[in-house]
């Protein structure tokens, strides 16, 4: 990443946002405004708009809670329901006809599903999964390729007061086992299969071999068919969906929930340990959806298309897919299938065949279609665009100039937003008709939103300094902990700045407009392809081999993904040709492709201190092929380092 940080450090480019005096924040007063609103009157104001935005069933009289800090409630006594929130609303205020989902398989079928059918079928996957036996608090996973039963069922878990978790489609069995029995799952939804480059990619057979692992509390397996490949059957626990859906009445009472009930956990990697699940709140975190959705996208739900790119498997896809444009009763779009299948203008051909007007991807894709070259836009219109976001990871300068001039023509706003998955929704990112943009740049906290950046004791860094990101108050799509480790919250979170700050794991400066720039990360995560990824989760699959007798995992700066994963290793034994790529192989099995190593060097000696503690930087050097210019004082042998620069 840092050929992308020198440039972003030298970045001095300015665009004006376009004019839309319509747009939902049209002016940096209109902004600013909105802030000293929060200013003023913190919790007030968070609490109208949430009066405003959400269909309460019965209203909250608090706000925030925050007496059991770093535990806080928001609006806890307040009852509703998220699917009646989605749908019901929407069709009971006349919008029945309006669609919400614009699918496209990626052999190209396409379904548009309107408000009024997604709830009738929601309601038949909800009395379907009540008839299984999933009650109020039972954890679902949703292992699913993207198609609308994937969004149905996370709407039928929140219709019924059930915890969903979505499992990415491409992790391992490995991977699936250990969340299924991490979040005391009592039911899979899953598919045979779905399209993937021309081809099946099987998912069912990953769930019985996950199953096959035991110790878990799955009682049924739901299974929508979608790829048509032979699947294995267990009578008694597998259920055919559509075989379930079709003897079901199309109408489900949503049950009202406190606005704190856990709606989803969401596995993501940390520095530590194994994934750890982050859990969402109903409330607070519908809330932010629509509003990061009208703020940042000026979603218009009678006239826009809006299409994230992302897979319902990571957050981006549960907000931005799925919840936001819903909840605000708009048309979301969806695709099946691989971005550059058949060929690398299939995300132009879709946004000009549906007439995208909202488009939201992650920087490694716009990287891999500027690298297809610039015929592939040029052959479809794309006149419809009006905004262009981009999420996951720091985007380099050229490819934000590039994404401007050849997707948005030059006159669509580019948003770079900031968020994780912690964070449920957008925290730091332009408004598009209000911003000037600056590209590399995550521009300024939203309303609402407190983000300093501080250094390693929380003093704030004066502008131009690096530090440390954090946010200073709660916000009400934070997540409310990490499913069954309490400790673990506290200590990834809270623990550094006693309380006083969330501590987000990035890097980030302010320049002197106060923009912030967003550095990367501060800890052993990497961001490969816009995927988090722990590096300890990938040496731990690595020594799992019988092979290996030590691993250290880290990133260096790959053009495309950002970040590229290379791997040194030390052998117990066996041979270091053949050994290559069943170590791939190994990871690929352990967690999942987007884990495999890009490289493996393997080595007699890991570089360590005295102390016995693995030299990180030194071999992120050494990754990356840079002269080593830092103290090596403490390395206690350093033939290791020729070694492994011999190695390239
Ligand atoms: C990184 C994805 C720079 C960051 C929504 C963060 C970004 C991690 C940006 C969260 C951005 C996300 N610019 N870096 N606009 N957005 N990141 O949980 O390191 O998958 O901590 O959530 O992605 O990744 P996650």
């Amino acid at each position: 990443m840092s050929g992308a940080i020198e440039s972003i450090l030298n970045e001095t480019r300015l665009f004006l946002p376009p004019e839309n005096s319509a747009a939902c924040i049209a002016s940096m007063e209109q902004y600013h405004a909105l802030r000293k609103r929060f200013d003023a009157d913190f919790s007030g104001t968070w609490g109208e708009l949430a009066e405003q935005h959400i269909h309460w069933r019965k209203p909250f009289s608090t706000v925030l809670d925050d007496t059991d800090a770093p535990f806080f409630k928001w609006f806890a006594d307040g009852e509703m329901n998220v699917s009646e929130n989605c749908l019901d609303r929407h069709v009971d205020a006349g919008f029945g006809e309006r669609t919400a989902i614009i699918w496209e398989g990626e052999s190209g079928e396409v379904r548009q599903i309107s408000y009024a059918a997604l709830l009738s079928d929601v309601c038949r996957a909800a009395n379907a999964m009540r008839e299984l036996g999933v009650k109020k608090g039972d954890r679902v996973i949703i292992y699913m390729p993207m198609i609308p039963e994937a969004a149905v069922a996370m709407l039928a878990c929140t219709r019924i007061g059930a915890t969903h978790s979505v499992v990415f489609g491409a992790f391992s069995a490995h991977a699936l086992h250990e969340r299924i029995v991490d979040a005391g799952a009592k039911m899979i939804v899953t598919a045979d299969g779905g399209w993937r480059r021309g081809k099946v990619h099987a998912l069912k057979p990953s769930v019985d071999m996950a199953l096959g692992e035991g110790s878990n509390k799955v009682e049924h397996v739901m299974v929508v068919r979608r790829g048509g490949n032979a699947v294995a059957w267990q009578e008694g626990r597998d259920v055919e969906w559509q075989q379930a859906l079709a003897g079901q009445s199309d109408i489900c009472e949503p049950l009202a929930v406190s606005a704190e009930h856990p709606m989803f956990i969401l596995y993501t990697s940390g520095s530590t340990g194994s994934p750890k699940g982050i859990v969402h709140a109903s409330g607070g975190y519908l809330l932010w959806s629509m509003l990061t959705m009208q703020w940042v996208f000026d979603f218009q739900t009678d006239s826009d298309v809006f299409w994230c790119t992302a897979d319902i498997g990571w957050i981006t896809g549960h907000t931005y897919s799925v919840y936001g444009p819903l909840a605000c009763g708009g048309t979301t779009l969806m695709y099946e299938g691989v971005p550059t299948y058949p060929d690398a203008g299939r995300l132009w051909k879709i946004c000009a065949d549906h007439g995208v007007t909202v488009f939201y991807t992650a920087p490694t894709a716009i990287r891999a279609l500027i690298k297809a070259g610039d015929a592939w836009p040029q052959q479809h219109d794309l006149c419809k665009l009006r905004v262009l976001g981009t999420v996951g990871e720091p985007i380099n300068p050229e490819a934000w100039i590039w994404y401007r001039k050849m997707i948005g023509g030059e006159r669509c706003p580019i948003v770079d937003t900031w968020w994780q998955t912690e964070t449920g929704g957008h925290m730091i990112s332009p408004l598009p008709f209000a911003t000037a943009t600056k590209p590399g740049s995550a521009c300024l906290p939203l309303p609402g939103v407190f983000a300093e950046v501080v250094d390693a004791e929380g003093e704030p860094v004066g502008k131009g300094q690096g530090g440390l990101l954090v946010v200073s108050k709660p916000w009400p799509s934070m997540l409310r902990g990490i499913w069954g480790d309490a400790e673990r919250y506290r200590d990834t979170y809270w623990n550094k700045f006693g309380n006083r700050y969330y501590f987000a794991g990035d890097g980030a400066r302010t320049d002197e407009d106060g923009y912030f720039w967003i550095m990367g990360r501060v800890d052993d995560v990497l961001n490969v392809a816009g995927h988090r990824l722990g590096t300890m989760e990938i040496e731990s699959a690595l020594v799992s081999h019988p092979a290996v007798a030590e691993a250290a995992v880290v990133g260096r700066p790959d053009e495309i993904k950002g970040e590229a994963i290379c791997a040194f290793v030390v052998l117990k034994s066996g041979d270091v040709e053949s050994l290559a790529g069943e170590l791939r192989q190994h990871v690929t099995s352990e967690i999942g492709a987007i884990a495999k190593p890009d490289e493996i060097r393997f080595t007699d000696n890991l570089p360590k201190t005295r102390s016995g503690k693995i030299m990180r930087r030194l071999l992120r050097d050494i990754a990356a092929g840079r002269d080593i210019t830092q103290d090596i004082s403490t390395l206690e042998d350093h033939r290791v380092i020729e070694q492994l620069q011999a190695q390239r």
